[in-house]
This record gives C-alpha cells, structure tokens and sequence, in this order.
C-alpha cells in the first residue's frame, strides 16, 4: 500500500490555494507568468465547468505548503461507445522535495480517478529524460507526439 511521508497530505485543488504556493510549484516545470488571485479563481472556476472534468490534485507537507501537483483531464468521445480517455498534464513537485516517491503517489491518485470516472486509457506527453519516472509509475512509450506551436 502507498504512502505518503509523515505529515503530508494530498488531496483535490481549492480555490484558495493560490495563497499556499500552488504557482511556484508549477514554476519548476515550465514558465507560469504573471497570474493575479482574481485570474486564478477565474480560471479555477471554468475548469469546475469542464464536461469530462479537470481534477487537478495537490499535496501539502507538514506545513501546510504546497510541495507538488499534478491534474488529470477527462476527455469525453463519441469513438469506443461513448468513451472516455485520462491525459495527465503538469506534473510538478518542488526541487527540494523531489525523490520522496511525491510524484509517484500523484500518478497514482491520478489513475484511480482515471479508472474510476470510467477512462478506458490514460495518456500523457513527456521529455526523454522523463521516460524512466513514467515507466517506473507503470506507464509504457506509445505512440508519438506531434505538436502545432501559436
Ligand atoms: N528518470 C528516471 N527515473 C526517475 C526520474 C527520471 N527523470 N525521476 C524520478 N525517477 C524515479 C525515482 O528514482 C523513483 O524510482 P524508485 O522507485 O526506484 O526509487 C521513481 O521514479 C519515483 O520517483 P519520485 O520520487 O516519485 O519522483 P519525484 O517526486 O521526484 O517526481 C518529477 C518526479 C515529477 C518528474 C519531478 O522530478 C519534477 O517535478 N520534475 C520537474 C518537472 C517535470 O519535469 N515534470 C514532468 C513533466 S511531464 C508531464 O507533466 C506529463
């Protein structure tokens, strides 16, 4: 059975995390930019409005801050009788944190969403370096990426 480390918990994004260290989180994984509260909380709340659904997860250390995210998407389709397909998206622990099993536990959390809102697969887009933490969360190379940059 998973844990996490003593003292930290992991649970759904709120509203009021913007407060609690949620952007600089993401910070280690790509450019965030200039994001105020008010643009956090509008953002939030169009993802609540999401047909399959965004579930963006969080964890927090002993004290409260937040050291790692991960959201997982629920693309609803016609193809497969109706079916649905997870893409996880914006994995991101902490620098000072990372090796802790951290981001382990966050694919974990993700894919028991993913199994149990009825995804048939889920998918996610990853750097080579990236390939061994994939693969060690039991995921496998499939496929290619292909990207349009605006
Ligand atoms: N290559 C190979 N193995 C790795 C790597 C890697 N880059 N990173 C971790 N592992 C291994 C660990 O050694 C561990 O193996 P073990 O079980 O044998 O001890 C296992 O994978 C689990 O590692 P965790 O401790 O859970 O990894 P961590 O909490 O450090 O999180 C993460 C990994 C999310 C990649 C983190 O390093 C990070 O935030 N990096 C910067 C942002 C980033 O690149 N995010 C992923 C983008 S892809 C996407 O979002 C879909």
């Amino acid at each position: 059975v998973s844990a996490l480390p003593e003292g930290y918990t992991i649970r759904p994004l709120q509203r009021t995390d913007f407060d609690l260290g949620f952007l600089d989180v993401l910070r280690v994984l790509t450019h965030v930019g200039d994001v105020s509260q008010e643009e956090f909380g509008q953002r939030f709340d169009h993802m609540k409005a999401g047909a399959g659904g965004y579930h963006v997860l969080v964890i927090l250390d002993g004290e409260g801050k937040i050291v790692g995210t991960g959201a997982l998407i629920v693309e609803v389709k016609f193809i497969h009788q109706l079916g649905k397909v997870g893409h996880i998206e914006d994995i991101a622990v902490a620098k000072d944190q990372q090796g802790k099993k951290l981001g382990l536990r966050i694919i974990q959390a993700l894919d028991f969403v993913a199994e149990n809102t009825g995804c048939y697969k889920t998918i996610l887009d990853c750097s080579e370096a990236n390939e061994g933490f994939y693969v060690k969360c039991g995921f496998k190379r499939a496929g290619l990426e292909m990207a349009h940059y605006y």
